[in-house]
């Protein structure tokens, strides 16, 4: 069968940091909240002039680099964003045209926090049914854009940023052996859809709005629907918490990481935590935390990696990964 194993993992982070202590001069807050109730201390934000298109290019061609490929080599582009550039078209043939990609395709998929895990698996299934020999699979957000910078309950949590992926085509046996995507797993819940919102929507009043987020409500399904689903996908492929080198989770709160991690018996040391100096960046917080796991040097080729992920509608996700 065919597996789709990552070739190369690139990230960009806009210049701007927001720290806590500047939070502290916007809203009603304190670093000291933050930090205890979050784990989070700054975040990254786009300039004016910086789109959501400018963070998935810089990150996509340090995706292709490392890969030791070319734009032209990619066959689709799956590109995860809530903050697209524009309404139409989507972001991501921007992406193909600055990588010169003249062939294959290219599209947007929106599943919140969890896009980047939807867009994994859309790229996936190419993969493994010949549809494609490579694929880029972005995860891009400018959040910033649609933050209440007067809601203290949200204005805290997210930041911006991209990560990307490039995905090769390579012959496995189907075993949990394989390098690779070993299964992905995906759900939603739409009963749930009120609980994390925008004000505004293309079609319901002709803007993109701002969050508006029941935190505690999301807080309290988040570890029970990621342990849970961590343990499908382990069951999946008859694997156990200590074969897995790293759990690479979506950056949220970092007390929401813990309580998953200590469900599922992860000590601190095999967890990749961005969230202290990226904030919640949605789409691009897994990419993000993947590519600073390679490049810090403590994912290496072989490891065992299981992502998960949750978000608005509710979504969530999650995938072991042979690196
Ligand atoms: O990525 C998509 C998925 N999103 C998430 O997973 C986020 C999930 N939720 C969370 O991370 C947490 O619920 C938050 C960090 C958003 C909030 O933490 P919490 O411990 O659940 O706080 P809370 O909402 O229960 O609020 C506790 C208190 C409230 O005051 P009262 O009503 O007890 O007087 C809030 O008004 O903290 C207050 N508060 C703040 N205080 C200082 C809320 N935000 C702040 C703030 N600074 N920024």
């Amino acid at each position: 069968m065919k597996r789709s194993v990552i070739k190369g993992v690139g990230g960009y982070l806009p210049e701007k940091k927001l720290t806590n202590a500047d939070l502290e001069q916007m809203v009603d807050t304190s670093d000291a909240w933050i930090r205890e109730r979050t784990g989070i201390r700054e975040r990254h934000i786009a300039a004016a002039d910086e789109l959501t298109s400018d963070l998935a290019i810089r990150a996509a061609k340090e995706a292709l680099k490392n890969a030791g490929l070319s734009g032209d080599d990619i066959d689709v582009i799956v590109l995860a964003t809530t903050t697209p550039d524009d309404t139409l078209p989507a972001t991501a043939v921007k992406v193909q045209q600055a990588i010169g990609m003249t062939h294959g395709f290219a599209f947007d998929v929106q599943a919140v926090c969890s896009g980047f895990m939807y867009a994994l698996s859309v790229a996936d299934n190419y993969i493994r049914t010949g549809m494609a020999t490579r694929a880029l699979v972005i995860g891009a957000e400018t959040l910033s854009r649609i933050v209440d910078w007067q809601d203290r309950n949200t204005c805290v949590l997210f930041g911006d940023g991209a990560g990307a992926v490039v995905l090769e085509a390579q012959d496995g046996d189907s075993s949990k052996a394989d390098q690779g995507v070993l299964n992905i797993l995906l759900r939603s819940d739409g009963r749930y859809r009120d609980l994390l919102v925008t004000t505004g929507g293309v079609s319901r009043n002709q803007k993109a709005g701002t969050i508006l987020m029941e935190g505690r409500e999301v807080f309290r399904h988040a570890v029970t629907n990621l342990a849970e689903i961590a343990r499908q996908v382990m069951g999946s492929m008859d694997v156990c918490a200590d074969e897995i080198s790293y759990l690479v989770p979506h950056q949220a709160n970092a007390r929401i990481i813990d309580g998953t991690a200590k469900k599922l018996n992860f000590d601190a040391e095999h967890v990749i935590l961005t969230l202290p100096y990226q904030g919640n960046t949605s789409a691009a917080s897994i990419p993000l935390a993947l590519y600073d796991g390679v490049t810090s040097g403590r994912i290496k080729r072989g490891d065992l990696l299981l992502l998960e992920s949750m978000g608005g509608g509710f979504t969530w996700a999650g995938a072991l990964i042979r690196f």
